[in-house]
Parts: structure tokens; C-alpha cells; sequence
């Protein structure tokens, strides 16, 4: 369905939460199926990226249910899982389709794998080869892409692998296979890259090593440990919440708070980078949950200016440069970004999406291999096109969410041509802006 959302000077006000944390929900439900007995997970997120998952481990023998407030799962222990009578439909799903293609690595089994348009374009390349080197075997089409399959590595042996890119998909692929491999495995990563996986095991009681290595990470593990069922509770997606932080930021008198958001160092880059920017945000009430950082994040309306975002803080705030260049769209100066070639291979290629969409309201751009500026100006001060903009969102959720924001900012609005992918990682967004009394518009 096509959407609309427009200038309307109607401030963000209250308090909300966010829907659950997308990485941690598919690594929730994934390490529930591989313990020893029933695990509850509250705060899962109901989106279709992780419904996929639930659907792949169902095929592969695991109980799951929803119950009223919280899901179950019987888990099968490591190597407990049976072959896929059908075909796994990774959906949207980038990380479903990674994690999951490593937990089937080392089984005496074939899985067949497929996605929509959008992920059957991804880069699988990526994952297949430390998977090839575990000794499975893959067939795909032609360069690396789905659908494919992966027949199992019987005596699957423990790899050495580094990482070529910083990718928290690849290296819980990895992580995931060496569970059911005899043997210490042995990750390096380039740079660091969000640690949901990690901290995960450790919650579990799992031996997991992690010291740094140049500026990454080297992580070992040795296969075979068994562990036992546990509860999972999963906080608020700083990368949803991040959608009403910015809109906070630029609405006039908005106040707000995010509650019980994930706060990993590892994924806070935007607030960082939003509060260099000059942006009002505090975390609150800060905690631990299942050893991942928690906050509330209070959020007021404030002038923003133009920043330089180092390369280095890319993989911290990968999937909220969407967002973030909305903010540098309505910040005086020129916001530049760097280090986003990763941004070229997500739901759609981010960066020209991202570019183009700007330009289309007003913005000047300018791009890069791997970087983007945009000339931003206060809000009211951007040249405003004189009629409603178009924005295709190419399947893409975050830049659907993006521009029904940056629409709060014109005055004759924006529309997105599909909001249908909202759903895969923020099935509540509509509804949390309503509650504001924003509504963005059928048309
Ligand atoms: C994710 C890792 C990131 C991120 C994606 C979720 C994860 O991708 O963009 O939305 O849960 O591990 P990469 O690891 O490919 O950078």
C-alpha cells in the first residue's frame, strides 16, 4: 500500500516502547532450539524477519509457540536438529538467511534456501565460504546468490577464518556451525561488530574466548558444549527506536521516551553521532539484561548541525544511516558519512536509495564508493519541491521509515510506494505514530 505522511506540526509527546531488538530475537530463538529443554523468551519481535526463522527451525523438528505473553520453545540440543522436509524462505531476511545457512553447516543433511526479490539479489558469497571451508558442500546460482543449498559437513573439522568484511552475520555463521564442530574454532574480525551472538553463549554459560586483535577481535570457541535451556528477555531495537529519535529531533516540542531499548555499545553509534549533532538524548535507568546493556532514552526536540561520521563508527549504526541522513537532511551544514560500501548490498542498495530519495525532496547530495554527503539545512529551510514527493522503497524497510519521517519535514509531504516491509522489523511503527496523533495517510 502506498503512504503518505506530511508536514503537520504535531509534536511527538510521551512515553513508548519499541518493538523487540530484530539481531537478538533470531539469535534468541535459534540458541532456544539448540538447548536442553523449554525456554520463554518475552519481548520477541513479531516481524517477519523473525518469522522466518521460527518457520525454518519448525521445519527442522523444533517446538515453537507463541503463548499469551511470552514464546516457548523445546529445544533439541546441539546436532539435535532433523533435515528440512521443505525449502527454508529466508523472506527479507539477511540475517536469517546467514545464521541459519551456518547452523545447518555441520549436519549430515541437505537444506535448501530461498528469500524474496530483494534477498535473492544479496551477496551470499560471504558466508559460503568459511561454510565451504568447514567442509560442506553448496550449490547456488550464479555468483553466489539464491536460491542455494548446503549439504552438511558429516566430519565437519574446526576453521580458522578472517573476516574480510565487519559482518556480525558472518561471524555468528560461523559461530553457529563451530557449536556442533569438535575442535577449537578460531574467528578473526577486522573490525568490531555487534556481539548479540557472543553475549549470548556467555548467558548460556558457554565458553566463549574473546580477546582484541588489531582493531577487532579474535574469537575462539570449541564445539561440543551442551547447555541448558534459559529465559530470554529481549529489549526494545535502538535501531527501530532510532526512527523516533530523529523524529523527536526535528518535530518542534517533541519529548519523549524509548523505553527499555537496547543500548550495546556495539549499536549505539547513531545516538552517538545524533548527539555530536547537537541532539538532546539521555539515556536513563541504565541496566543489564541477560548480560545486553538496557536503557529508557529520553529524547526533546533540539537544533541539530552538521557532523563528519568517521568510518570507524560505521558497523556501530550500519542499518540507521537511513534514518541518520534524514536528521543531516534537517541539520545546517555538510553531514558527511563515510565507510558505507556495506550500505551497497542491504534490503536495497541503501546508498543510491538514500541519495536519490534526498534529492527528490529538495536535499543536495553528494556520493561516493563508499561514502555520502548531504548539504542538510534547518528545518523550514530546505527548498521545498512544490509537490507531494515520490519515493520507490525498492523493498527496503528502513528507507519505507525513513522518508514517512523525513515527510514530517515537508510541506507537501512524501509518499512511499510500498509500506508492506515495514513489517519485517517494525510491525508497531504506525501505531506508535499514531499514538502521537501522526498519522501518515492511505493513498
Ligand atoms: C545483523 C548484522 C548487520 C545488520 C543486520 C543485522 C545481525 O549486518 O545490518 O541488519 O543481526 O547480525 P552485517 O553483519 O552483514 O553487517
Amino acid at each position: 500500500m502506498k503512504l503518505r505522511s506530511q508536514k503537520n506540526d504535531v509534536a511527538l509527546r510521551g512515553e513508548v516502547t519499541v518493538a523487540g531488538d530484530k539481531s537478538i530475537s533470531h539469535r534468541a530463538l535459534i540458541f532456544a532450539a539448540l538447548a536442553h529443554g523449554r525456554s520463554k523468551i518475552s519481548g520477541l519481535l513479531e516481524g517477519e524477519d523473525v518469522l522466518k526463522t521460527a518457520a525454518a527451525l519448525r521445519l527442522m523438528g523444533v517446538k515453537i509457540e507463541k503463548k499469551e505473553n511470552f514464546w516457548e520453545v523445546n529445544g533439541v540440543g546441539i546436532a539435535g536438529l532433523s533435515e528440512p522436509e521443505d525449502v527454508l524462505d529466508m523472506g527479507n531476511s539477511g540475517t536469517a538467511a546467514r545464521l541459519m545457512s551456518g547452523l545447518v553447516t555441520p549436519y549430515n543433511f541437505t537444506s535448501f534456501f530461498t528469500g524474496d526479490a530483494s534477498l535473492r539479489k544479496r551477496p551470499m558469497g560471504r558466508v559460503f565460504e568459511p561454510i565451504k571451508q568447514f567442509g560442506a558442500k553448496i550449490i547456488s546460482r550464479q555468483n553466489a546468490l539464491m536460491p542455494f543449498a548446503i549439504s552438511g559437513a558429516k566430519d565437519a573439522l574446526p576453521i580458522e577464518y578472517k573476516m574480510k568484511m565487519a559482518s556480525a552475520q558472518v561471524k555468528s555463521c560461523i559461530l553457529l556451525a563451530s557449536l556442533a564442530v569438535r575442535g577449537t574454532t578460531t574467528i578473526f574480525e577486522p573490525e568490531k561488530c555487534r556481539d548479540h551472538s557472543e553475549i549470548m553463549m556467555r548467558h548460556l554459560g558457554l565458553k566463549i574466548v574473546t580477546e582484541s586483535w588489531n582493531s577487532g577481535t579474535k574469537i575462539s570457541y570449541s564445539g561440543l558444549q551442551e547447555f541448558d535451556a534459559k529465559n530470554f528477555e529481549i529489549p526494545g531495537d535502538i535501531s527501530s527506536a532510532a526512527f523516533l529519535i530523529v523524529a523527536a529531533l526535528l518535530v518542534k516540542n517533541s519529548k519523549i521516551k524509548i523505553k527499555n531499548v537496547g543500548i550495546n555499545p556495539l549499536r549505539d553509534g547513531v545516538v552517538i553521532t545524533l548527539r555530536e549533532m547537537g541532539g538532546k538524548i539521555i539515556f536513563e535507568n541504565e541496566r543489564e539484561i541477560g548480560g545486553e546493556k538496557v536503557a529508557d532514552i529520553l529524547v526533546e526536540h533540539s537544533e541539530l548541525k552538521a557532523v563528519e561520521v568517521p568510518a570507524g563508527r560505521a558497523s556501530s549504526m550500519i542499518d540507521e544511516f537511513p534514518i541518520f541522513a534524514v536528521a543531516a537532511a534537517n541539520a545546517k551544514g555538510i553531514t558527511k558519512m563515510n565507510g558505507l560500501a556495506e550500505l551497497k548490498v542491504k534490503e536495497s542498495n541503501r546508498l543510491l536509495m538514500i541519495a536519490n530519495g534526498l534529492e527528490a525532496c529538495g536535499v543536495a547530495t553528494k556520493m561516493g564508493d563508499d561514502f555520502l554527503e548531504v548539504s542538510g539545512q534547518k528545518p523550514g529551510e530546505i527548498s521545498q519541491p512544490k509537490n507531494l514527493v515520490k519515493i520507490s522503497t525498492a523493498m527496503d524497510h528502513r528507507i519505507a521509515m525513513s522518508f514517512l519521517v523525513m515527510g514530517l519535514m515537508m510541506e507537501n509531504g512524501v509518499e512511499i510506494d510500498d509500506d508492506s516491509m515495514i513489517a519485517t522489523s517494525f510491525p508497531t511503527f504506525k501505531k506508535i505514530f499514531a499514538g502521537f496523533g501522526v498519522s501518515f495517510l492511505e493513498s
